[in-house]
């Protein structure tokens, strides 16, 4: 399998973190910064649990939301504690977006001086970039494009950039049909690249499943989609945030590049039955056909008030692994598994490392994959956090 061994870049995503100061923000998050800059919440927590957990990052990227309902003070605490977090990390930068909630877009503040994205403007150090120039790229134009040291391409897209004007605006992202032929135009330049990666707060695809009535996406997304591979020739990782929901779909185009959709967890909305989760996704290089010109895992954390953030587990949310960019059929995969076990049990760490493709399978193709292995006799077998820890042959009975 030809995948290169060493990763071209590792990135620590956080977004919706929802932080607060102000008590009447607090039903809908947990993100509390009233008591001061060195208060107990999943943003601090994350910062002072990297050592233990052995987290280091080349990125952090930030999909948006960072404060709730336009809180000031929650902003700038938590833009401060982001770049605490990125120097925790390792990393070399922050590539952040705004969300709707960064911008005072209902007028909450001062009503004699309305102006949505003034706080967003007045942040030290800058948003979202500590570079003027790109920081004013980003506001003027919408977008920004960054060049990593490793060669890989990063771009930066503010789908709520209309807030605060038409009304109706603040009820979905958008991206604009100009703003879209700019970037295509630029990212022209690009084409190469190691690995290209958006990140943006809205999805650019309308949720499905139990979400039917979803209508907050971010209006021309599929055009957002088919201009970038268009643009470049190769497949993309669009991470996004909003939704709170985290979820990992390969994205529809024209073409056989793949824009990957990343629909982040949140770090600090309070929403029933969905886990508040952050990642980190270590990106590679592929040459093989089986699979698309960029593969990544995603190992995904999960925070409580009683363990803080360890690895996930259960299943509201993304699992502990899973991944993107594999592209062939899983029904041979699971043969070839099958195969191998035999009539032994082996452990997941085996399999993972005897088929490095596992570890690109999204979380829906790894249920495929155990739906195959099931009709060939195989089983997975979890332990009871529901982490798969072997595979084998399953018993005969009769
Ligand atoms: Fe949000």
């Amino acid at each position: 399998m030809q995948i290169e061994s060493d990763p071209i870049v590792r990135l620590a995503v956080v977004s919706d973190i929802h932080a607060y100061t102000s008590h009447e923000r607090s039903t809908d998050s947990i993100v509390n910064y009233a008591g001061g800059p060195r208060v107990s919440n999943p943003l601090s927590d994350l910062i002072e649990c990297t050592d233990r957990l052995g987290l280091t990052a080349d990125v952090l990227v930030c999909a948006g939301d960072i404060c709730n309902k336009a809180d000031v003070s929650g902003l700038e605490h938590a833009w401060a504690d982001l770049h605490h977090l990125k120097r925790k990390l390792s990393a070399s930068q922050i590539v952040a977006t705004c969300g709707n909630h960064d911008l005072d877009s209902r007028h909450l503040g001062d009503e004699t001086d309305p102006d949505p994205k003034g706080t967003m403007l007045s942040l030290v150090p800058s948003f979202p970039f500590d570079c003027a120039d790109l920081t004013n790229k980003f506001w003027s134009r919408n977008y920004a494009i960054v060049v990593l040291p490793c060669g890989a391409v990063m771009v930066s897209l503010n789908t709520s950039a209309y807030h605060g004007g038409k009304q109706e605006e603040i009820l979905h992202g958008r991206v604009s049909k100009r703003t879209i032929a700019a970037l295509a135009q630029e990212l022209a330049c690009h084409k190469g690249a190691p690995a290209h990666i958006l990140v943006c707060h809205h999805h650019p695809l309308p949720l499905s499943q139990a979400h039917t009535n979803d209508r907050e996406f971010m209006r021309e997304g599929q055009s957002l989609l088919d201009a970038l591979v268009n643009a470049t020739g190769s497949s993309w990782l669009i991470v996004h945030g909003h939704r709170h929901q985290p979820r990992l779909l390969s994205g529809a185009t024209e073409s056989n590049y793949v824009p990957f959709v990343f629909g982040a967890g949140s770090l600090g909305a309070r929403m029933p039955g969905v886990s508040n989760q952050c990642h980190i996704v270590t990106i590679f290089r592929s040459s093989d056909s089986q699979f698309s010109s960029i593969v990544g895992a995603v190992e995904t954390l999960t925070w409580t008030d009683s363990n803080g953030w360890q690895p996930a587990t259960g299943s509201n949310g993304l699992p502990s692994l899973c991944g993107f960019g594999y592209r062939g059929q899983i029904p041979t995969l699971a043969r070839e598994i099958a195969t191998l076990v035999g009539n032994a049990f082996l452990p997941i760490h085996q399999i993972r490392k005897d088929f490095p493709s596992v570890n690109f399978l999204t979380p829906v193709a790894m249920e495929d994959l155990e739906n195959e292995l099931d009709l060939l006799g195989v089983a997975f077998m979890r332990d009871r956090q529901s982490q798969v820890v072997q595979i084998g042959k399953k018993a005969q009975h009769g």
